[in-house]
């Protein structure tokens, strides 16, 4: 395999084509984004501590027979994928209320969400990811109602896989966001699963180790993040 050309740089990745037409390489970089780009910053170490965590978590997944695009590590800092066809469709499920949620409905963080919501949200940066429904996916193309049944039994069934890989780790998965996309018509999980894109807090203490550090400026950001890997038994490159 051999890497070629970058295709997309994005705010934490780099993606590159292949000699294979199916295959995209994945970099994962040190730079950390929040708020859709507005806040960003180089963690070192991030880079090769997201794409160890991803891959353990993909190969998990995988192993409980959810489709993704993982293929494998190629190196500390990337993984080989199946090239998909994104869905500009962010789904999230949350186990418990925090982030944009709380905002939103002015509930109170922490409270237990019986049982779990599922949200989508479109993909833009300009937008801020505004939160959108299944009808409006479906009027503007962005999925067929079948995709999106899909997608979001896909995110459920994540959900099971991980709150207990975690739960075992002594952390409550709150909330986390997934990307779908097609390949050779099949829908696929893709981007990462990494502390960047979803809330992960101590089972005790409550204490937030993923990227909410980052963004409310609490530090130790890749210092929790290597320390969630650690429990739940991801060995760092
Ligand atoms: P963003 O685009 O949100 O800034 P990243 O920096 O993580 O995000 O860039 C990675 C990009 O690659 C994302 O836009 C993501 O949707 C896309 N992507 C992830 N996995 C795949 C895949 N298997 N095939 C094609 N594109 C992918
Ligand atoms: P939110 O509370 O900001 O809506 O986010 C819910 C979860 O999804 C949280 O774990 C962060 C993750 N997420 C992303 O990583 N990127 C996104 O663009 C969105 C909308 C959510
Ligand atoms: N995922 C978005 C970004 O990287 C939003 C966020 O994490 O706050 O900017």
């Amino acid at each position: 395999m051999e890497k070629r050309q970058e295709l997309y740089a994005g705010k934490a990745k780099s993606v590159y084509t292949t000699d294979d037409p199916d295959l995209l390489v994945l970099h994962f970089r040190d730079d950390t984004s929040a708020f859709d780009g507005e806040r960003m910053e180089s963690l070192a170490r991030k880079g090769m501590v997201n794409n160890c965590f991803n891959a353990f978590i993909m190969e998990k997944l995988a192993a409980a027979g959810i489709p993704t695009h993982f293929e494998r590590r190629l190196s500390d800092v990337e993984s080989l994928v199946k090239k998909l066809d994104m869905i500009p469709v962010e789904c999230v499920v949350r186990n418990i209320a925090a982030g944009s949620l709380v905002k939103r409905l002015g509930v109170t963080e922490g409270e237990e969400l019986t049982p779990p919501t599922f949200e989508l949200f479109l993909k833009n940066d300009a937008l801020h990811d505004p939160m959108i429904n299944e009808s409006l996916a479906e009027s503007f193309g962005w999925a067929t109602p079948e995709q999106l049944a899909e997608m979001k039994a896909l995110t459920f069934k994540v959900n099971e896989v991980l709150k207990q890989l975690f739960a075992e780790g002594g952390l409550l998965l709150v909330d986390y966001k997934l990307e779908f996309g097609l390949f050779k018509g099949e829908i696929v999980l893709g981007d990462e699963f990494s502390p960047d894109g979803c809330r992960l807090w101590d089972a005790k203490t409550r204490d937030k180790m993923d990227k909410d550090r980052f963004r409310q400026g609490l530090g130790g950001v890749i210092e929790a993040y290597e320390e969630v890997g650690r429990r739940i038994g991801v060995t760092f490159a």
